[in-house]
C-alpha cells in the first residue's frame, strides 16, 4: 500500500488541479511497489497512469456534449474534432519571441471588446511554422486553455476529397460554423491540402482549394481563433503571409531551452547521481521538444521497471543519444 504521506499528495495536487505533481506522486508510488517487487501492481499503475496522463492531455475528446450544437451540420462531424484542453502557456517552454506573440494574443482576446469599441480587432489569424515537435499543436492546446475555448481540430484528411467542389464546400461548412462556436480552429499540418495528389486531382484543382482556404481565412470576421500549423513554410507562398494576423516561427530549442525542458520533466525525481542540466543539454542538441520529452519519459520508465526510486544519470544520457 502507498504511504499515507503519498496519498496525501494525490488528494491535494488533485485537488488543485496540478496534473503534473499528480502524475509524479502516482509514478512513485508505483515506483516504491516495483521496488517492492510487486511486478504487476507496478505495471498496473504505469499503464493506468499512462491511459490517464493520454486522456487528459488528449484534453477530454468530449465529442458528445459538442454534438447538439454540431447536429444541424452533421457533416462535420467527420472532420472537426473538439476537445476541451486543460494545458496552458506556462506548461511550454518557448523561445522569448514565440512567447512574446504569444501572451500578445492572450492579451488581446481578452480585451476584445475594449479593442472594439476603438474599432480595432484582436489578432486571432495565425500561421505557425517550424520544425515538428516544437510547440505548433500545443499551442493551439495552450490558447484554448488560456482563454476557456474549446479547439477544433480540422482532419484535412476529411475534408480534401476526389471532387474539387466537394473539398471547397466542405472548407466552407467550418468556416461557417465559425461565428456562432467561437473557439480555436487549427488547420494542422495544412499543407498537406496541397499534397493530395494521389487522390486525382491535379495541380490546378489543389491551387484551388487552398486558395479557397486562403480566401475562406481573409473573409472570415468570427471572434474565433484560427491556426494554420505547417512544418513545411517552404512550401508555401509569401504572398500568403499577409493573410495572417501574425507568422510565429517555432525554432528548435536551444540548449538553455533544453536544459528547461529536461528539468521540468525531471525535476521532480531525485538522481542517483549529481545532475547538471545544462550540460547533459548539450548532448541533446538538434533534437527536437518532443523527443526529448519522450526521453525524459524513457528515463522514468527505466528507474520504474528496475524498481528504483532515483534517475540514473546513465539512463538520461542513452535515451537522449538514442533519439539522435
Ligand atoms: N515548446 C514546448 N514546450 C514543452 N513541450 C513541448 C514543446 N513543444 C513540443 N512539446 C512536446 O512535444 C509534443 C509534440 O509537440 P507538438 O505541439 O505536437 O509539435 P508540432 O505540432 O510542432 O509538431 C507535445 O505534446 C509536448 O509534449
Ligand atoms: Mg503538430
Amino acid at each position: 500500500m502507498a504511504a499515507a504521506e503519498q496519498i496525501k499528495s494525490l488528494i491535494k495536487f488533485f485537488g488543485e488541479g496540478d496534473d503534473d505533481r499528480f502524475y509524479t506522486v502516482a509514478m512513485q508510488i508505483a515506483a516504491s511497489e516495483a521496488r517492492k517487487g510487486h511486478t504487476n501492481v507496478a505495471q498496473e499503475l504505469k499503464s493506468l497512469i499512462e491511459k490517464a496522463k493520454s486522456n487528459r492531455s488528449q484534453t477530454f475528446s468530449d465529442r458528445n456534449r459538442t454534438i447538439p450544437i454540431l447536429q444541424p451540420k452533421r457533416e462535420l462531424k467527420d472532420i472537426l474534432d473538439v476537445f476541451h484542453p486543460k494545458i496552458k502557456l506556462k506548461d511550454m517552454i518557448l523561445d522569448i519571441e514565440v512567447s512574446t506573440s504569444l501572451k500578445k494574443i492572450i492579451q488581446e482576446q481578452e480585451n476584445w471588446e475594449t479593442l472594439q469599441k476603438f474599432n480595432l480587432a484582436p489578432r486571432r489569424k495565425l500561421l505557425l511554422t517550424g520544425p515538428p515537435g516544437c510547440g505548433k499543436t500545443m499551442t493551439a492546446q495552450a490558447l484554448a486553455g488560456e482563454l476557456g475555448l474549446p479547439v477544433f481540430i480540422v482532419r484535412l484528411d476529411g475534408v480534401v476529397s476526389k471532387f474539387m467542389g466537394e473539398s471547397i464546400a466542405k472548407l466552407r461548412l467550418i468556416f461557417d460554423t465559425m461565428p456562432e462556436n467561437r473557439g480555436v480552429y487549427l488547420f494542422d499540418e495544412f499543407d498537406s491540402i496541397g499534397s493530395h495528389r494521389d487522390q486525382g486531382q491535379d495541380v490546378g484543382e489543389i491551387k484551388r482549394i487552398l486558395n479557397s482556404f486562403l480566401i475562406n481565412i481573409e473573409k472570415d470576421q468570427s471572434n474565433s481563433i484560427i491556426i494554420a500549423a505547417t512544418n513545411l513554410p517552404e512550401m508555401l507562398d509569401k504572398a500568403l503571409f499577409r493573410r495572417f494576423d501574425d507568422v510565429i516561427q517555432y525554432p528548435l530549442p536551444t540548449i538553455k531551452e533544453i536544459a528547461s525542458t529536461l528539468k521540468k520533466n525531471l525535476q521532480a525525481f531525485d538522481f542517483i547521481d549529481k545532475i547538471d542540466y545544462s550540460n547533459i543539454a548539450k548532448i541533446a542538441l538538434g533534437l527536437n521538444y518532443s523527443d526529448i520529452v519522450r526521453a525524459s519519459e524513457d528515463t522514468i520508465k527505466e528507474m520504474i521497471m528496475g524498481g528504483s526510486e532515483k534517475l540514473s544519470k546513465k539512463d538520461l544520457i542513452k535515451a537522449l543519444e538514442k533519439r539522435k
